[in-house]
């Protein structure tokens, strides 16, 4: 039992919500979104319309800076973001050094940290701070670093980034050309990556962002800051579920394709085995990305005339947990990335760089948050405990414990 004197701190009752179920960290005039009713908006503009219409550096600036760009600004900022997409040929040498079975994710992280040394204006109280800069930086260097890791792992040369490609274009151009043969991006495969990033650019205070606002509430740097975003992001109740999903599909057919097993193993309380890609903390109807995730998914696949039996296993899956009880009670659907993995997978994006992908989808929505606490001078984020440990004891020497 807890002792209720102990939950008074100095300046008045300390309350515990683990998991901060029902405790707002801040306020923010970013995103919204109601899990009730499965809305999601980004600076008041559906996420149904920013998928269909925008380009994900017009979102990326809308999150940033607050409005849609003008077709000046818009042409400003992707110029920008185009010419300084070439990373420093020192992180190429830190990268070298990596393992060639290295997780992209930690890859990503760690030289994203690293270029806090290489732009020391942003940790430098004596150097004026160029934040626009950083920004500019981040995103035009992270699709980059992301293409490296590849690369490294078919054994081919790193492409440089080819500055008369947009920003889909270009991230593709780097992950599959070729030095031997001519490589056309293909525009359907560009418009659904496209699609993908814009529905992950934001999503409020979720785990990587708290992160990243935290981080940088003690004034540290951008880039450590969002490196340590990524870091978050990677678990498995997190951004790492899109892998998880597909290992967990390829799984199920594997093992002859029986979704009931599976599902029965999910309900089970004494098998910590999760449905990956079910449950979300705040949709408790549906995910409004999810839906359009399933769309995409289904025109992609015709599109590129892909036929991906893990399409049916998932469809099957979904449609028996969306009939069993279990799932009904906890009001448990699919999430944005139970479909996202498969439209990843058609796009020739190999499983274990599927949450780099979701890294650079929500770099905006990181970047943008990061900005808004230090514009909002957010004073330092440092949660309260109740102690459980052992009340006062008297040191033992060691020969006498
Ligand atoms: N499979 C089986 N049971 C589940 C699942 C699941 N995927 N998700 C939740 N439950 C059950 C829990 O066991 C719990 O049951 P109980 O009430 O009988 O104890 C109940 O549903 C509530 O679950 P919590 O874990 O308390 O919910 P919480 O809000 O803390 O967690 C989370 C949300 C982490 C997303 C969870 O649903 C989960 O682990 N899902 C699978 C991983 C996943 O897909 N993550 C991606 C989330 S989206 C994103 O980050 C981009």
């Amino acid at each position: 039992a807890i002792d209720i004197s102990k939950l008074r701190g100095k300046s008045g009752y300390i309350t515990i919500d683990p998991g901060f179920k029902n405790t707002g960290s801040t306020t923010s005039a970013i995103t919204f979104l109601d899990g009730e009713e499965g809305i999601l908006r980004y600076r008041g503009y559906s996420i149904e319309d920013l998928a269909e219409k925008a380009s994900f550096l017009e979102v990326a600036y809308l999150l940033i800076y607050g409005d849609l760009p003008t077709a000046d600004q818009y042409a400003e900022f992707e110029h920008e973001v185009r010419t300084h997409t070439l990373v420093n040929e020192d992180m190429r040498k830190i990268f070298e050094g990596f393992p060639v079975n290295a997780h992209p994710m930690g890859t990503l992280s760690s030289l994203v940290s690293a270029m806090s040394a290489f732009y020391p204006d942003s940790y430098d109280s004596n150097v004026p701070a160029d934040t626009e800069m950083h920004i500019i930086r981040l995103m035009a260097k992270m699709p980059t670093i992301v293409t490296w890791s590849y690369k490294k792992s078919q054994g081919h040369p790193v492409n440089y980034p080819d500055n008369s490609l947009d920003y889909c274009s270009n991230f593709l151009n780097m992950m599959f050309a070729l030095p031997v043969e001519k490589y056309e991006v293909d525009p359907v495969v560009a418009k659904a990556l496209n699609k993908l990033l814009i529905l992950h650019a934001d999503h409020e205070q979720n785990c990587s962002t708290s992160t990243v606002r935290l981080v940088g509430s003690s004034q540290a740097n951008i880039y450590t800051s969002i490196s340590a975003g990524i870091g978050a992001l990677w678990g498995p109740l997190h951004g790492g579920a899109n892998q998880e999903v597909i290992e967990m599909l390829e799984a199920i057919k594997a093992d002859g394709g029986d979704s009931q097993k599976y599902i029965d193993k999910a309900k089970d309380k004494n098998d910590d085995f999760r449905l990956f890609g079910f449950g979300h903390r705040v949709y408790k109807n549906f995910d409004p990305r999810a839906r359009i995730i399933k769309k995409a998914a289904d025109e992609v696949l015709e599109k590129l005339g892909v036929n991906d039996p893990v399409l049916d296993i998932a469809k099957t899956l979904e449609k028996a947990a969306l009939e069993d009880e279990y799932f009904v009670s906890r009001k448990l659907y699919p999430n944005v990335d139970f479909y996202s993995g498969i439209i990843y997978r058609a796009l020739g994006i190999p499983t274990n760089m599927f949450t780099v992908m979701f890294a650079i989808g929500r770099l905006p929505g990181w970047i943008a948050q990061w900005k808004e606490m230090r514009e909002n001078n957010e004073p330092i984020g440092r949660p309260r405990q109740i102690y459980t440990g052992p009340t006062e004891r008297d040191f033992v020497a060691m020969d006498k414990r």
